[in-house]
């Protein structure tokens, strides 16, 4: 990607994800007292700074969907981009095309994270896009607060690339984005014979959380025959990760660290989101121990939501279908 396009993919993106998080939030925090407003972002917040230790935080928390999607949108839509374009088109002639043709089924898609990847990957071969070659996803996820949130930031993210007829656009070098993104088609089965991608990005746990996971992941192996899975996780988790059954499936690749993300830089809005919620409404929140004040401040107005946070760590596993 080049640096104007990436530059104004990032303006895009941080302003519909911006307004999206304001938007939830108000919603969120309407007929509530600050107080109360203050104690479920802390408690929320507290709970996503323990994602890689157990339990798993509860992504029913209606409080923690935007704050997921402030801290790890970007950098998880940069993962799942990186990956689709880098290491699946250079693995295997069959996968070569890239997903173009593809119908691609996004498991536990928190909020719509792959799908935001899939549709700038297939964007870069957008001049091979015909009615019969388009790309379709399903993005599925568990959790109600998740799942809307990513509805709501892939509409706004619509909205502001606005139409290829608007007279003005500002981002010019986003039209293929733009038409890839319009002519994605949500749709749960895939009934138009393409093949299908099978992805789980970030979606691997211990327990019981992660056993529910796998099996549902098995079952849709067994329904939806993908010719890839792919799937990632915090370093940490790596031996939670779903495989498929090996006689009928080729792991490609498992790297212990990722390679290099391919997007770059920060996005201003969110991270000014951010700041302002610990700056107006933590500030006298009470019923936290004072070491969790100061983290939960550390953690909101310390760091920018960036493409690639600093010790951005994972390990991804690719499988292909032998008979593919
Ligand atoms: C760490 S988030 C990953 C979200 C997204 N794929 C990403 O890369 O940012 C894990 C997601 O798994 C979802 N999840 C947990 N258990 C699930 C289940 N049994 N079925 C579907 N989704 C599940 C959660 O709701 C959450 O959105």
């Amino acid at each position: 990607m080049d640096a104007e396009t990436q530059s104004q993919l990032t303006h895009a993106l941080d302003t519909a994800m911006a307004r999206t998080l304001q938007e939830r939030l108000d919603y969120l925090c309407s007929g509530k007292s600050t107080k109360e407003v203050g104690q479920r972002l802390m408690k929320a917040q507290l709970a996503l700074d323990r994602m890689s230790s157990d339990p798993p935080p509860n992504y029913e928390d209606e409080w923690l969907a935007p704050l997921y999607l402030a801290w790890y949108g970007p950098s998880h839509i940069n993962m799942a981009y990186t990956l689709f374009t880098q290491v699946i088109s250079q693995q295997d002639d069959t996968l070569s095309k890239g997903p173009l043709g593809v119908h691609l089924e996004d498991y536990a898609c928190g909020p719509f994270t792959g799908q935001f990847a899939f549709a700038l990957a297939a964007s870069e071969a957008s001049e091979q896009f015909s009615e019969t070659r388009l790309p379709s996803i399903y993005s599925d996820d568990s959790s109600d607060p998740m799942w809307s949130l990513g509805k709501n930031v892939w509409d706004t993210t619509l909205d502001v690339l606005g139409f290829p007829w608007d007279v003005q656009t500002p981002y010019s070098y986003l039209g293929s984005f733009r038409d890839a993104a319009r002519r994605l088609k949500f749709r749960r089965r895939n009934n138009y014979s393409a093949p299908v991608w099978l992805t789980a990005f970030h979606g691997a746990y211990p327990g019981d959380v992660g056993q529910v996971l796998r099996e549902k992941m098995d079952v849709l192996v067994q329904r939806n025959k993908p010719t890839v899975v792919l799937t990632t996780s915090h370093r940490t988790r790596g031996e939670n990760m779903y495989a498929p059954p090996l006689d009928t499936y080729e792991g490609l690749h498992r790297a212990s660290k990722g390679p290099s993300l391919a997007i770059t830089g920060w996005l201003p809005q969110v991270t000014a989101w951010r700041r302002r919620i610990a700056g107006e409404l933590l500030a006298d929140v009470g019923g936290f121990e004072p070491w969790e004040h100061e983290r939960v401040n550390y953690l909101l107005s310390e760091f920018a939501s960036s493409w690639s946070p600093p010790r951005f760590e994972y390990v991804f596993s690719l499988y292909v279908r032998k008979d593919s």
